[in-house]
């Protein structure tokens, strides 16, 4: 699997984490920051959210302090449905109800432990479609309403 991930100076330090074993096997495309020096979150959020939006990357990964900005962020480029995740039920979900394509976490939230179970989960779970593709197509028309 391709995954693009980015990270700002929060974030840093658990995207290192993540990159060299959460992703081991993986394609990862790393798109920064590369330091733990000051940064904007929406700069890694929109160029992750455009290689997922382009079929350049499969899934994407954000990671700021909270994961709040980053997802607010990517969810600003149609295609993008990023999900801030805290538990492996909620990475779940994401996938299997939601078909988040980016998982976003919290550098200052989560342990590297939790991230890597979040973030295993998030691969490793498959879109079940259904009454939630429904949902989804709701959601792209403004609520069917
Ligand atoms: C940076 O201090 C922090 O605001 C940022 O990483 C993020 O948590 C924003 O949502």
């Amino acid at each position: 699997m391709k995954v693009a991930i980015g990270a700002d100076h929060a974030g840093f330090s658990l995207k290192q984490v993540l990159v060299s074993q959460g992703l081991a096997g993986h394609e990862v495309v790393d798109v920064g920051t590369h330091s733990e020096g000051s940064t904007d979150y929406p700069i890694y959020a929109f160029k992750v959210a455009r290689l997922v939006a382009a079929g350049e990357a499969d899934l994407g990964v954000l990671i700021c302090g909270t994961g709040i900005g980053m997802a607010l962020a990517a969810s600003r480029v149609p295609g993008v449905r990023p999900a801030v995740c805290t538990s492996e039920y909620m990475a779940r979900k994401a996938r299997a109800h939601n078909n988040a394509n980016v998982l976003c976490l919290g550098g200052r939230v989560l342990g590297p432990g939790q991230a890597l179970e979040i973030l295993n989960v998030f691969l490793n779970t498959e879109f079940e479609g259904g009454r939630h593709a429904r949902r989804l197509r709701m959601i792209e028309e403004g609520g069917g309403v």
